[in-house]
Parts: C-alpha cells; structure tokens; sequence
C-alpha cells in the first residue's frame, strides 16, 4: 500500500528528488543502449564493407587518368564515388568535382550513391543548395562541386584536385580533354590530382579505348562478384544478385554484351549508321524562321514518342525536343505537347495511324496528318540522310540530351530512353542461319525510330503534304501491316487486357 505522505513534508519533497532522478537515469541508460546499438550498426555496415577486385583496386591507386569500367550494378560508383569520399577527407581544403554529362542525370542514382557513402564513411560531407545541391563541405574545408557537362559553371571554374565522372562514356573525346585541363597538378594541394570515373562498355572505337591503348588513361574492369549485395563474401548469389542478374539477361543485342557482360563491342547488325561524332550536335537556339513541325509514334506500356524537328534553309533536319514516355495517356501527352509549343510556329505534327488516339490528340489542341507509313522507303530515306554529303554534313541530326525528362522505369530496366539510344539497339531481324535479314528490323525498340521514319518522309515530302497523302495511291504503301510495336494506346491496352 503505498505510504500516505504530506506534500509540504520535508520527506515527500526527498521522495520526489528520488523518483526524478530515478528517471532521469532511466532515460540516460535507453539513450546509450539506443547510441551503442547505432555504433554497432554502422561497424556491422563498415566491415561488410569489403571491397573486391578492382572496386579494391581503384582505393589506392594514383594515376592520374583512370576509369573502372564494367557491365551494369557491378558497384562501380560505389566504389569510385567512395575513393572520391576518402581522398576529400584525407586532403584537408582539396577541391573536387563530381560531373555527368547531363545534371539532370545525376540526382536519380550516383548521388543517391553518394548520400549513402557519406552517411557510412561518416565523412561529415555538408550539402550545399537544398534538393539539387550545388556542393559538397567537409569539415577539414574540403569541397566537391556537382553538376553537368550540359551546364558546366562552378564543376569546371577553376583548377580542381580531383574530378569524378560518372557514366563517362556519355562525354565526348573533347568534354574529357576539357576536364583535363582543370586537374593538371599546378597549385593543387594534393600530391596526386586525379581525374577517374566509372562507365559502362561502348563500342570498340571509343575514346576510352583510345585513350587506354595510347597509355594514357588506366582501364579497369569490374565484374558482378565484386558487388557484395549480389554476393555475398562465399561467392554465393544473393536475392537482390538474382533479381538484377534476371533483369540483365533479359536484354538483347549490343546492350547485353555491354551491360550484362561489360564488352566492348560494337552494335551489330543494327539498321542505321548513326555516328555521334558525325549526327550528333550540342543543343543550339534554333532560328525562329526554319520550318518546325512534330512527329509522333502511339504507345503507352512501350513509350510514346513525340519528336520536334527543325528544318534549315539547305534543308537539314534537326531533332531539338523529344517526348519519351511510357504509362501516360494521350490526352495529357497533347496538354504536354501544347505547353512545349508554346511560341513556335509548328507546321505540322504527322503521327501513326491510330484513329481514336489521333482523335484525342486533335481533341486537345494537336491535329495531326496521318504518317506516310511506306517503310522501306522510309528506312532508305533515313539512312541516305545520315551519312555525310559532299559537303562533309549529313542531313540529319540530333540534338544532345533533347529528351524532356527520363522515363526512370525504362532506365531501370536497362531500356532506351530517347531516340538518340535507340539507334544502337536497333537492329534488323535474324534469319535461321543468324545473319541479319536487311529486308525487315525486330521490332524491338522501334519507337523513336518509327517516329524519325514519318519525320523523314514528311520531310522528303516539303509542303503540300496532305494533298500529297490525298493523292497517294493505296497500294504505293507497304503491304506490311503494323502489328504491335507502333500501334495505338487503346488497342495496346485491350492487348494487355488480353482482348485482341
Ligand atoms: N562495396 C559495396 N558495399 C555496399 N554496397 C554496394 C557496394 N558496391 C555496390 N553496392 C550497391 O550495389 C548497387 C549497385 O552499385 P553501383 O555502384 O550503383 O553499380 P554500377 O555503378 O556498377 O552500376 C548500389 O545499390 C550500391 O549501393
Ligand atoms: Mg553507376
């Protein structure tokens, strides 16, 4: 029974000090056992922090130029990104960079990458800048500037101690020099500036490659064992390294030599001749008096693609803006469309066939034309435009990075996610024997390369294009029929539903 006490008591003033104290205590106990079950976890995250192979590798080096490459989820930011993270912490008042081609690119993944290495590595890394941080502080004065080949400002403003490139293989022979130029050791503070990145396999003839067999860059491999969330430290396959492992055997073509293996080969078999040194050009303000006009290409669990094309006065054309979406439907594609058009004089917008999604379209402020659909034509007309001319110009470009915004589902399952990326998967169908059939593509992959197909023949056409269609004879079209890849949302849908 509990004792009866008189609050004005000396006694029940004691009681209470007790009882206070008594929690007091309590509480400073939970939060020690709280604070040594945190430590114990960040030591159990340390030791399974073991690097293998060349992500061990790359955290002694000092050459000045290297690059870990290697197919997909092998850990090659991980592991680079961590390099990155200890040097800053070693050097006190080193000055880093940490770039991509595109800025916009690297929120998704390698910064995610970086906020959990910080977070082990407890360097004390500060973000700068809120959402999109502009840099890095460490408490030793360090910094790391983050940003894009797209939009250099701060990454490349002066001379850097270290320069980090994600995906290199995105940046072109002349980005790589450029960068070369603000790490070259003069008023460093570290005794070995470095320039190094990760990348995933290209084709044979690409400036990594080059640069290794002049002797000056250092090639590393990484393999899928060396990621320890896809094996464990027996060598034994995890969960996770079955699930990443089934998603890239799934791939075809060039990108599984590349991703799934980290080969350096060339696309083979593939339909067009794209050569980014040739057809590719950074983004540039396009007159306001060269013909504009879109094309479009119907989808919804494969991408929609909608395609602004320019026209110069010699009569070259120029990708300059690109929708590339799946899982999103016409009527908010069409607002998408019109917003983006805003202030341009748009000729024209020539799509696929669908009629109820052409209906739609028209219904929200896009009328189209119906696409002349004659494909070999079509694909002889794309590949003459592609190759260089007398002139030493094709008549065809694209613009870099014109896509408005990354479908992340497709880049998580290693698909394309612009035109651009289509033209090296885009290949033509096998015959038995395994050579290319150059009479007809896989229709894999196809959706940018429809949509350029209708561009070019619209194209080709000039004005006047509707009465031209008006006047088509219907057996001058191909008697290919289109069947699946290209065809409109509603029937993809019943498809999907299983009703044909
Ligand atoms: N050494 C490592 N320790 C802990 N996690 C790792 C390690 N290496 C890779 N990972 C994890 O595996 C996944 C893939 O790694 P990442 O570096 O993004 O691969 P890559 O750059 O080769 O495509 C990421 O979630 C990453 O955090
Ligand atoms: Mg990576």
């Amino acid at each position: 029974m509990a004792k009866l006490l008189n609050p004005f008591s000396p006694q029940f003033k004691i009681e209470v000090e007790l009882e206070l104290r008594r929690r007091a205590e309590m509480e400073r106990q939970a939060k020690l056992a709280e604070q040594q079950k945190q430590e114990q976890q960040k030591q159990r995250q340390r030791k399974s922090l073991r690097f293998r192979g060349s992500a061990a590798t790359v955290q002694a080096i000092h050459d000045h130029e290297w690059i870990l490459s290697g197919p997909a989820e092998t850990g090659k930011s991980f592991a680079t990104i961590w390099r990155l993270d200890s040097e800053l912490s070693r050097v006190p008042g080193a000055q880093a960079s940490f770039i991509r081609k595109v800025a916009a690119d690297i929120g998704p993944t390698a910064l995610r990458t970086y906020r959990r290495i910080i977070e082990i590595s407890e360097s004390g890394a500060k973000p700068y800048g809120g959402e999109k941080p502009e840099w890095f502080d460490y408490p030793n004065g360090s910094r790391m500037y983050i940003g894009g080949m797209d939009r250099p400002g701060k990454i490349l403003s002066g001379e850097r101690d270290y320069i980090y490139v994600n995906q290199a293989e995105e940046l072109s022979t002349g980005d790589w020099e450029t960068i070369l130029t603000r790490a070259t050791g003069r008023g460093s503070v570290t005794d070995h500036p470095m320039v190094f990145g990760d990348c995933n396999p290209g084709p044979p003839s690409h400036w990594i490659k080059d640069r290794e067999r002049m002797g000056q860059l250092r090639l590393l491999e990484s393999r899928h064992e060396d990621n320890p969330t896809l094996f464990d430290n027996e060598g034994n396959i995890t969960a996770q390294g079955k699930r990443s492992l089934s998603i890239l055997d799934s791939l075809t073509g060039v990108r599984k030599s590349r991703l799934r293996y980290g080969l350096w080969v060339a696309a083979e078999g593939v339909v067009y001749e794209f050569d980014p040194a040739v057809n590719q050009l950074p983004q540039f303000e396009i007159p306001a008096d060269w013909r504009r006009f879109r094309s479009i290409d119907f989808g919804y669990t494969n991408p929609f693609v909608c395609q602004w094309w320019a026209i110069d006065p010699d009569g070259r054309m120029y990708l300059y803006r690109e929708i590339y979406q799946t899982r999103k439907l016409v009527e908010d594609h069409a607002r998408e469309i019109v917003r983006l058009s805003v202030g341009e004089r748009i000729e024209t917008t020539v799509a696929d066939h669908d009629a109820e999604d052409r209906a739609t379209l028209e219904r929200y402020g896009v009328p189209t034309v119906a696409a002349s659909k004659q494909r070999k034509v079509g694909r002889d007309k794309v590949a003459a435009r592609l190759r260089v001319q007398p002139d030493e110009k094709p008549r065809l470009f694209v613009l870099e990075n014109v896509v408005i915004e990354r479908d992340q589902e497709l880049r998580t399952r290693f698909k394309p996610t612009c035109t651009r990326d289509e033209f090296d998967v885009y290949q033509w169908a096998k015959l038995a024997d395994g050579k290319p059939d150059k009479e007809e593509p896989e229709k894999l992959h196809d959706h940018g390369m429809d949509a350029l197909r209708y561009a070019v023949m619209y194209a080709e056409q000039g004005t006047g294009y509707e009465s031209f269609v008006e006047r088509q004879p219907a057996e001058l079209e191909d008697s290919e029929t289109d069947n699946g890849s290209s065809s409109g949302v509603v029937s993809e849908l019943l498809r999907e539903l299983g009703i044909e």
